[in-house]
């Protein structure tokens, strides 16, 4: 079977000189739930951005390598043709509309998908709704007043309204109580069961990442450097030792 995304010795510049990746191989599975983890700065943002085609707003190109989605190549395509295709990136912090409601919010990425209408709107707010209900009780307020898991919720909800196929998250649980990190976690475990959804997670906490993504790769100074199956990674030593360490993200 075609995976839904192979990227294969993805090497990424920003400027002439700044080698953010160098190398990087990932595959996401149809329907499958993966994380990519690692610390600060070891390029995890920058593989997203280079798979949704928000490199080039940041002066940032691919050098070398590929990435492709169900068997085409589709490095050159335009991020808003690729969000249209279902490729739906959730940017690191939460981006909503301040002003607008949840529902306007909510409505506003319809336009990412090039379909509108009543009807359509209707039945993914109910499906959004369904996946959060904390959000259908703040339908009509202003997504600036909502807390911080509410709106990382309407940040992934807007991604949902578009109606992905696959679903890329960075920094999912950053700066949330481990109670609603671990909701949002298991929100995602859901829709990806239930609606056959490819799921790339970016991730700083690898104990949370790791109980619900089934396969995780961790990227160092822009190269992969281990990957397997979650389990099996928790389990090695090293990783637990670099990563687990009792540090803030240990919980
Ligand atoms: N817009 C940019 N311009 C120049 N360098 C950047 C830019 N964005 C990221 N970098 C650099 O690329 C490397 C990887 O960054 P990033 O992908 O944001 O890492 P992560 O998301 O894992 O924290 C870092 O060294 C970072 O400083
Ligand atoms: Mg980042």
């Amino acid at each position: 079977m075609v995976a839904a995304l192979e990227i294969s010795g993805l090497k990424v510049l920003y400027g002439q000189a700044i080698e953010a990746l160098d190398g990087v191989s990932i595959t996401v599975p149809d329907g499958g739930f993966v994380a990519l983890l690692g610390a600060n700065g070891a390029g995890k943002s920058t593989t997203l951005k280079a798979i949704s085609g928000l490199l080039r707003f940041e002066n940032g190109r691919i050098a070398e390598g590929t990435i492709k989605y169900r068997g085409e190549d589709i490095a050159a395509i335009p991020s808003y043709q690729l969000a249209r295709r279902g490729i739906l990136h959730v940017r690191e912090g939460r981006f909503v509309f301040p002003t607008m409601t949840v529902e306007e919010n909510l409505e506003a990425s319809l336009f990412a998908r090039g379909k509108r209408g009543p009807a359509l709107a209707r039945r993914v707010y109910e499906e959004v709704f369904h996946y959060f209900p904390a959000l259908k009780e703040r339908a009509k307020s202003q997504a600036g007043y909502l807390s911080g898991g509410e709106q990382q919720m309407l940040a992934i909800g807007r991604a949902l309204f578009a109606q992905p196929e696959l679903l890329m998250v960075d920094e999912a649980s950053l700066g949330l109580a481990p109670k609603i990190a671990a909701d949002i976690f298991t929100i995602l475990d859901k829709i990806s069961n239930d609606r056959k959804l490819s799921i790339l997670v970016v991730e700083q906490n690898v104990t949370l990442a790791l109980r619900h993504a089934a396969y995780g790769y961790v990227l160092e100074n822009g190269r992969i450097v281990s990957e397997g199956e979650s389990q099996k990674l928790l389990d090695r030593d090293s990783l637990s030792r670099r990563y687990l360490g009792g540090g803030a993200n240990a919980h």
